[in-house]
This record gives C-alpha cells, structure tokens and sequence, in this order.
C-alpha cells in the first residue's frame, strides 16, 4: 500500500539517525519532519552530549526526552545541522520558515560543518518559489517591504495567527511572499538580505544542504550537494 506522507516523514526522521555519534552536540531544526528525528533519537541508544535547537517547540521536546539543550553560544562547532524544508531544489537550495523558525534555523545552521535536509518527496522541486516565501521582518518596515517585493511582482501578506500578526520567537513578524521568481538563490538572498528591516529571508542557499535525505515510497534517496 502506498505510504502517507506522514509515514515519508518518520522514514526519513529514522534515516537522519545514521548521521549522528555519540558524544556529539548536534544542531536541531523544526518542523513535523524534524519530530520524527527528535523522537527516532530518543528511542536509539545513540548518546549524543546534547543539541542547539532552533526553537522553543523543538526545545521543549528535546527537553521532554530528557536531551540537553545547549545555547548556541555554548558551543562553538556542530557537526551537523538536521532540519526538515518547505521546498528544496537540484542544487540544496532550501525555501524554509514555513513554521516561522527560520531565524534561529539559519544560525544554527551556520553554525554546523553539514547540512541534513529531512524531507518527504513533496518538497523536492525544479525551482524554488512555488511555496510562499517566508520573510521575518521588523513591524516597522512591514508596509515599505510589501512595496519592495511588488517591485519584483511578488505579493506579499502578513503572516497572522488568530486574526493578529504572529510573533516569532524572536518578537518579530512574518511576510509569506507569493509570485515571485527565485531563478539565482545566492544572489535573492543576498539581495533581500541588503533591504533594511529585513531579519531573516526564508531563501537557504548560502546555507543550504550539504545532504537531502528525501522519502520516497520506494524508500530513502540520499542526494549529495
Ligand atoms: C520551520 O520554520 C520550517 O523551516 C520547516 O523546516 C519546514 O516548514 C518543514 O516543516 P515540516 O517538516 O513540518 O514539513
């Protein structure tokens, strides 16, 4: 019988195990993807020293497993960086956010010597863009940004959660950008980086994966960057 997407998810959560070694600190994303890895982990007897984590949700369920969770000023080097993405493209470049974690995701991700992207095979596209992109931004320049992204002919919302702007975790808000064309990753995200008021865009090239572990039903496709 043909597997859920759920059941993608948890295979590719499984699979991330094979990157991890005990005594290590790793880097953790966030994400439904990312929660099978947290639980894989913690039903393996791999004893890892303990992980940076790009979230108070993953945080907290690291936690609950009874797995340290270290600042990221703690420490100075992860070995690898585990994160699920919303889409990723034939060159590991990543549009990431869509659970508004992308901030914390991109330093903690700058912060490991690899990148492990966890993602079921509905992730995987020719080219970015088709997902809208996530864009964590200052409330100040909400109104000036929307105006910036018109200009490239992309339209671009407030992010809300029960009728008000979400809050990130950083005490910020998100732009969801839909219609734009992401042709040149690098060069978008250096560009939307440089727009002030901007904190963090949801475009992941200069970080992007190193490794895609991709679920697929006839199983795991490992592809290497
Ligand atoms: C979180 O901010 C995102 O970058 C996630 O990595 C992305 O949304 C993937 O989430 P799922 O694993 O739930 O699809």
């Amino acid at each position: 019988s043909a597997m859920t997407q759920d059941e993608l998810k948890a295979l590719v959560g499984r699979a991330a195990l094979a990157y991890v070694e005990p005594g290590q600190v790793i880097g953790v994303g966030t994400g439904s993807t990312v929660n099978r890895f947290i639980d894989a982990l913690a039903a393996s007897k791999i004893a890892i020293a303990g992980a940076v984590s790009s979230s108070e949700a993953s945080t907290l369920r690291l936690q609950a497993h009874g797995i340290p969770v270290f600042d990221a000023n703690e420490v100075p080097e992860l070995s690898v960086y585990i994160d699920g993405a919303d889409e990723i493209e034939p060159g590991g470049c990543m549009i990431k956010g869509g659970g508004a974690a992308l901030t914390r995701e991109k330093i903690v991700a700058a912060q490991a010597r690899r990148f492990i992207c966890i993602a079921d095979e509905s992730k995987w596209v020719a080219r970015l863009g088709r997902f809208p992109l996530p864009v964590e931004v200052i409330p100040m320049a909400t109104q000036r940004l929307i105006r910036q992204f018109a200009a490239l002919g992309g339209s671009a919302r407030v992010r809300l959660r029960d009728g008000v702007p979400l809050v990130t975790d950083n005490g910020q808000h998100i732009l969801d950008v839909t219609g734009l064309t992401i042709d040149d990753p690098l060069a978008f995200e250096s560009m939307v980086n440089n727009w002030p008021g901007v904190v963090t865009v949801g475009v992941f090239a200069h970080q992007r994966a190193h490794l895609c572990l991709l679920g697929t039903p006839q199983g795991v496709r490992t592809i290497a960057f």
